[in-house]
């Protein structure tokens, strides 16, 4: 069972990281960062990469892997696609779905995102679902309504016993990639949306013991008040997760 005390610090490596530059990355981010039993680290490489990445971190269990993406589908005639079973297969043990990068570019909809969610749980799988707004939703005043919507409709095709062990992301499409970082008091207001719409849909008692990651341009110089602030219990990092001694820097915060 996850312990949902600890800090989580998850590392989303995107489409960077082939096979060929994994052991290099964990060898030098293993001299830099020694394992440490009050957090839990996650990465997720390229789905490529998944396979060369567990051999990389053999003997280093607190190392936790997942992938990015998976298919609604579990086989099938699916070109290009991997499906949340097949994952398994790799002894990956965290998945993502609905970036806001696969909502905008590939088109995943809250309902399909609910699907993947539902897929990785049934193969053993901790889901994650990530949420977040527009700068245009956010400056029309329609936060609350986004994250309403985009839980909700993950949710609705899910079970109970689902709905009760994910995970969630706040990432704020405006300060993904873009060096804008949402405020602590920000990332604050809008994990107790996240909250408020969990208690509403599953139970209170849930909405408290959940975890609710931050991502978006999460770095070494602010990874402090992010993982200080009110509500965040984690932080979702893209690209200061592919230098090895920013992410250990990042990785070793409040050790
Ligand atoms: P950046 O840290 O590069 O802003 O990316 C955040 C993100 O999208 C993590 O999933």
């Amino acid at each position: 069972m996850r312990d949902r005390k600890r800090p989580l610090f998850a590392a989303n490596w995107k489409m960077y990281m082939g096979p060929h530059e994994v052991e290099a990355f964990i060898s030098k981010y293993t001299t830099l960062f020694a394992p440490r039993d009050d957090a839990t680290i996650v990465i997720f490489p390229p789905s490529i990469s998944l396979v060369p990445f567990a051999l990389a971190v053999e003997g280093r269990s607190d190392l936790e892997f997942g992938i990015q993406d998976v298919h609604t589908e579990v086989q099938g005639a699916h070109t290009g696609a991997i499906s949340a079973a097949m994952v398994s297969g790799t002894q990956a043990t965290w998945g993502l779905a609905g970036h806001s990068e696969r909502r905008s570019e590939f088109g995943d909809g809250d309902a399909m995102v609910g699907t993947k969610l539902g897929r990785l749980f049934d193969a053993g799988i901790q889901p994650i679902l990530c949420v977040g707004e527009t700068i245009e939703e956010r400056e029309a005043g329609r936060l609350f309504n986004v994250l309403e919507r985009q839980i909700r409709g993950a949710l609705e095709p899910l079970s109970e016993d689902v709905r009760r062990e994910l995970v969630y992301a706040y990432e704020p499409v405006w300060a993904i990639g873009t060096g804008h970082t949402a405020t602590p008091s920000d990332a604050s207001e809008a994990h107790a949306i996240v909250r408020e719409v969990v208690a509403a849909i599953v139970d209170e008692e849930n909405a408290k013991a959940v975890t609710i990651l931050y991502g978006g341009s999460v770095k070494p110089e602010n990874i402090k008040e992010l993982i200080t602030a009110a509500g965040v219990d984690g932080v979702l990092v893209g690209g200061a997760s592919l230098d090895p001694a920013s992410w250990a820097v990042i990785c070793d915060c409040g050790r």
